[in-house]
């Protein structure tokens, strides 16, 4: 599809306003066409006439025409505004709805900076198009073709004479072409740029901590040369065409000057006409000019359209197939038969074959980079399986509404994000409409209504972006408090407590184990300590299962987990590594517990 084509998806809604451009454009037009004529008419009958008694007639509709022309290009430029911002709301729109589609995927493999230029500066080079250069491009037709009109009614020769430069025009107009390559690589170094202060405003603590500001001082100043030797080739190609088109343009007036004069004094033309000509030249001029700004305009437009709709394009992989679940209730059995799992080429699962029971809790527990959070990925469907399969409530997740399930689904990320809001909001962010009373309810059950209450504002202190303003674990309590406010059958707490001192982990197993009794708790930890009550342990390292069951059980097997256990810290990352063999059991795992 054309980006044209492309573009009329989203002008088609305000053909009401596209049509009263246009016909605002032809009165515009002929407003401005009116007075050349009415000066010609001017110079033959009153000066050269001696009708001076018409002269405050022609006077009264040269500023007639003057206000309706004024007047007809306010109302145009109204309908194109409405129709470029309106166009222009709607695809932002469209591109946010998709970015909240996309899965995780797709944000793997995107800069943010690059994504937030298409949402900035890409849609506003499609909106300065629609409501800059599409008004334009069509006035300068008019203007053309009355001109031309106008001018051969006057002479057909002069007219003809001043095609001797079409030429040139025509030439210089298709070297332009190369222009929007320039357009282009002016975008991908200014998406660099966008990318670069992104992350150095996000990662801006890292920076100072690593004392990397002059490396990233470096890395910024190189993307900003890149745009800068990009804006200037750019400069260079317009160069090359820009002052021999305006030249070529300009040579008009001299043809005119040489031509229409000899006419003149020879008698083909009077005094009127001249006038008249010479009124109506720019006419013939200012397109040529203007459709220098028009092209290059639409290769900008060009240019910003693919970079859009390639994100319009992008299809989310995780979608819902043969739903068979949807608005209904989840009691929570989770089920891995077989799963297997590549983030790409890389092979990080392999063969994971467990089961939990509706309100057991299952520790996942292992070493660094085992695997742990993909575990859980797979559950909340932020990615699909490989091989095998996740059921819940024997149902494979593929056939249940993805909506449905999440809903049933709270998830205490490991990467902890807080919105710049209140801590209130942020808690209640799974379920708007909470009560204050429910929001403190969960906050004692993390153990965060005490610090919450130490600050400032209390629950409506506002924190800021990525809750910057907390200590890592006040974030994990926070997090844990939105997850629990949301009630959900299965609760995912991945490294959640991790930051929070023995006590307090203490204090929210016990309530998790009291109140959230008959929720399904997935707990993902490196320490023993937050995971020796679940009914099921699997033990993780390098994607496979390598020990599991309970505590007991597994203190019985005398194997890793015991050898962690009883190494001094009990925690996966500060104990030395795993010595067996891959894989620990071939066998279906299936039963669970
Ligand atoms: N988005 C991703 N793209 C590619 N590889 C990934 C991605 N996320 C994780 N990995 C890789 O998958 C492996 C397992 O990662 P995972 O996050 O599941 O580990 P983990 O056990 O949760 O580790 P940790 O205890 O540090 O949180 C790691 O080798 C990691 O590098
Ligand atoms: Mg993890």
């Amino acid at each position: 599809m054309s980006s044209l084509k492309w573009l009329f998806k989203y002008l088609k809604k305000y053909k009401w306003a596209a049509a009263l451009a246009l016909i605002f454009t032809l009165l515009q037009v002929l407003f401005v066409f009116a007075q050349p004529l009415l000066l010609g008419s001017f110079v033959d009958h009153v000066i050269k006439g001696g009708k001076f008694n018409l002269l405050w007639r022609y006077a009264s509709f040269l500023i007639c025409t003057l206000v309706l022309k004024e007047a007809s290009t306010y109302i145009k430029q109204l309908c194109c505004e409405r129709m470029s911002q309106g166009a222009i709301l709607n695809l932002r729109n469209t591109l946010f709805d998709k970015l909240s589609k996309l899965d995780a995927e797709f944000f793997d493999h995107s800069r943010t900076g690059d994504i937030m230029a298409r949402l900035t500066e890409d849609t506003e080079a499609v909106r300065m198009f629609i409501s800059g250069s599409i008004p334009s491009f069509v006035l300068q037709i008019c203007y053309i073709i009355v001109g031309f009109t106008v001018m051969f009614s006057v002479s057909i020769k002069l007219t003809l004479s001043l095609f001797v430069i079409a030429p040139f025009v025509a030439v210089l107009s298709f070297k332009w072409q190369s222009v929007r390559k320039s357009f282009m690589l002016i975008r991908e170094a200014s998406s660099e740029i966008n990318s670069v202060t992104q992350e150095n405003i996000s990662g801006n603590r890292v920076v100072k901590a690593y004392g990397r500001e002059n490396y990233e001082l470096e890395k910024f100043e190189k993307a900003n040369k890149k745009y800068f030797d990009k804006s200037m080739d750019y400069c260079f190609a317009w160069m090359k065409i820009g002052p021999p088109m305006n030249f070529c343009v300009s040579m008009t007036n001299v043809i005119f000057i040489g031509y229409g004069g000899y006419m003149l004094m020879k008698g083909a033309l009077t005094m009127g006409q001249f006038t008249t000509v010479e009124g109506i030249l720019w006419c013939i001029v200012q397109p040529m000019a203007a459709f220098v700004n028009i092209v290059m305009q639409y290769h900008r437009f060009v240019a910003s359209s693919i970079k859009i709709r390639k994100l319009e394009d992008a299809e989310p992989k995780i979608k819902n197939h043969k739903v068979l679940i949807k608005d209904t209730f989840i009691d929570g059995k989770i089920e891995f038969k077989n799963v297997s799992f590549a983030y790409e080429d890389k092979k990080v699962l392999k063969t994971i074959n467990f089961s939990v029971k509706p309100g057991q809790t299952i520790g996942i527990i292992g070493p660094t980079g085992s695997g742990k959070t993909t575990v859980v990925n797979l559950i909340s469907r932020f990615y699909d399986v490989t091989e095998g399969a996740v059921y819940i409530d024997d149902v494979n997740i593929k056939n249940i509404d993805i909506t449905t399930m999440r809903k049933h689904i709270a998830f205490a990320m490991q990467d902890i994000f807080l919105f710049s809001d209140t801590i209130e909001a942020n808690i209640a962010y799974g379920v708007p409409g909470a009560s204050h009373e429910d929001v403190v309810r969960v906050a004692k059950a993390a153990d965060a209504h005490e610090f919450i209450m130490n600050l400032s504002d209390g629950y409506d202190t506002i924190i800021g972006e990525r809750g910057v303003g907390l200590s890592g674990g006040q974030r994990q309590r926070l997090s844990l408090a939105r997850a629990l406010l949301k009630n959900p059958s299965i609760l995912i707490l991945d490294d959640t407590t991790s930051a929070v001192d023995m006590e307090t982990e203490f204090f929210i197993q016990n309530t998790l184990n009291d109140e959230y009794s008959d929720k399904t708790k997935i707990i993902i930890a490196h320490r023993i300590s937050s995971v020796k009550n679940a009914d099921l342990i699997l033990v993780l390292n390098n994607g496979y299962i390598i020990e599991w069951g309970n505590h007991e059980q597994l203190i019985k097997e005398n194997g890793y987990y015991k050898s962690v256990c009883f190494d001094q810290l009990g925690d996966f990352n500060k104990a030395p590594g795993y010595k067996g063999n891959y894989p620990r059991f071939n066998v279906d795992f299936g039963g669970g517990i």
